[in-house]
């Protein structure tokens, strides 16, 4: 049965129908590996702040808080999907494990020490396995504003963020920004708030400074690869990034930072310009400016060429010997190949079983944004619970650990008479540390299989 009460950091949580955190999760909780010495997370992390001087640099910010501070107060909607169990873990239906370091946005602009700051953290998502998702990481966001009541008028705020952005550093990476500022259906100006030029000036300090900072990252990596004798990509092609418009309750306008790189592009980070009433929650209604959220692991692992991102979670020498933040970045030198061992496991779903929910592709993270997912509040009446993929990922590291490495679907069809849903996953298993031996790649599916039957009423085939 599960229990009473959670006791966490010393301190004891009651539980209810919404609790969903497993052992597993709480054992890591407090690793704080973004500021462990020498860590690849805190390399990556102390560069990215080394591109805001002036900022105020808050790295201890507990875990465990409310669903007011992750989602009311950011403006999600009550029916937002990232409050679904599907993707949050829930410490009850007050408590969360944060799913992003904007939940502590509203307390650090009211705390308001400072104009500029930034925030790293572990975050915790329910979501896919494979060698880019881990149900906890680590995000960074930063925030920028500027007193409007500092001003003798809001024009002269507006010259202010002007004479600003044009002393911020300059760089000659190609940029793609083909939308207008703000649109007003896709994109829309916050007009009650704000004029068209001072949204036009944040959204111009915002996308510069993250340009600079990308370019910073990048050049790093592209160094490391050349000392590597990798080849350097900035040689055959300059680097370039590109501004796609995107939706986030706390920001309007909102955009994604795409970077090329080794032929793809890649989703680095999410901003805006700071919904104004999140500011006046926040005590500060005549601030306004800009705020990003970025994913730790992504960056650093393209920095260090770290091929899969349980890594990070390593005590092995082998691992943490690579790293050393007094020295240029070095590429990572795989040490281990050991076999991966492949089980797939097919079952008919219930009849009951609602349309089974995807992860969605990642967003400014490591992970899906708290925008995708479906809601699902606890079934009440004791029905039998509707299977989610995210349930098989749970069950797989919970039972399997850091030895799974992806779980993927591979076929998905309906009998054609009986309308009956059958789903085949594929389960990657493999250690970083050792062999794992067919009995024991076996043993873990065995289990794992065994799981799903009885905690979803699925039928193997
Ligand atoms: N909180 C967003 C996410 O996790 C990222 C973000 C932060 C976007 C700040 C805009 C501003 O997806």
């Amino acid at each position: 049965a599960a229990p009473r009460s959670l006791t966490i950091d010393g301190k004891k949580y009651p539980t209810d129908s919404w609790t969903n955190v497993p052992p597993t999760i709480l054992a890591q909780y407090g690793r704080r590996l973004h500021v462990q010495p020498n860590h690849p997370l805190s390399i990556t992390r102390k560069l990215i702040e080394s591109r805001f001087p002036g900022f105020r640099n808050h790295n201890d910010l507990p875990g465990i808080v409310t669903v007011h501070q992750n989602f009311d107060s950011l403006g999600f909607t009550a029916d937002h999907p990232g409050r679904s169990r599907n993707d949050t873990y829930y410490i009850n239906k007050d408590t969360l494990l944060r799913t992003h370091t904007s939940a502590h946005e509203v307390d650090v602009f009211k705390a308001n020490t400072s104009n500029g700051y930034t925030i790293s953290a572990d975050v915790y998502r329910r979501d896919a396995v494979d060698r880019s998702h881990y149900p906890i990481f680590h995000q960074m966001e930063g925030a920028l504003t500027w007193d409007r009541s500092d001003f003798k008028t809001r024009q002269a705020c507006v010259d202010q963020i002007t004479t600003d952005f044009e002393k911020l550093p300059k760089h000659d990476l190609v940029v793609e920004d083909p939308n207008p500022s703000f649109h007003a259906e896709r994109n829309p100006l916050q007009e009650k708030h704000h004029t068209p030029e001072e949204a036009e000036i944040i959204g111009a300090h915002l996308k510069r400074s993250l340009e600079d900072m990308v370019v910073t990252i990048f050049t790093e990596a592209d160094k490391a690869l050349a000392a590597a004798g990798q080849g350097s990509q900035a040689e055959q092609e300059p680097l370039k990034v590109r501004w796609v418009e995107a939706f986030f309750p706390h920001t309007s306008p909102s955009w994604e930072l795409e970077v090329w790189w080794r032929g793809d592009w890649l989703e680095v980070l999410g901003c805006g310009v700071i919904d104004q009433p999140l500011l006046v929650r926040a005590d500060v209604p005549d601030r306004i400016g800009w705020a990003f959220g970025i994913g730790l692991e992504r960056i650093a692992m393209l920095l260090f060429g770290i091929p899969d991102i349980r890594l990070f979670w390593s005590k092995d020498a082998r691992f943490l010997s690579q790293f050393d933040e007094g020295k240029p970045i070095r590429r990572f030198q795989a040490f281990s190949k050991h076999p991966a061992a492949p089980r797939d496991v097919s079952f008919w779903l219930p009849k009951s079983n609602a349309p089974v929910v995807a992860n969605t592709p990642a967003a400014a993270s490591s992970a899906p944004s708290p925008a995708g997912g479906q809601q699902t509040e606890p079934s009440l009446d004791g029905a039998a619970p509707v299977f989610h993929e995210n349930d098989l990922m749970e069950i797989a590291r919970n039972t399997a650990g850091d030895d799974v490495e992806d779980v993927k679907l591979i076929d998905d069809f309906v009998h054609p008479k009986t309308g009956r849903r059958s789903l085949c996953y594929r389960i990657t298993y493999r250690s970083l540390e050792k062999t794992l031996t067919t009995e024991e790649a076996n043993a873990l599916h065995e289990r794992i299989s065994q799981e799903l039957v009885s905690d979803f009423g699925v039928q193997l085939r």
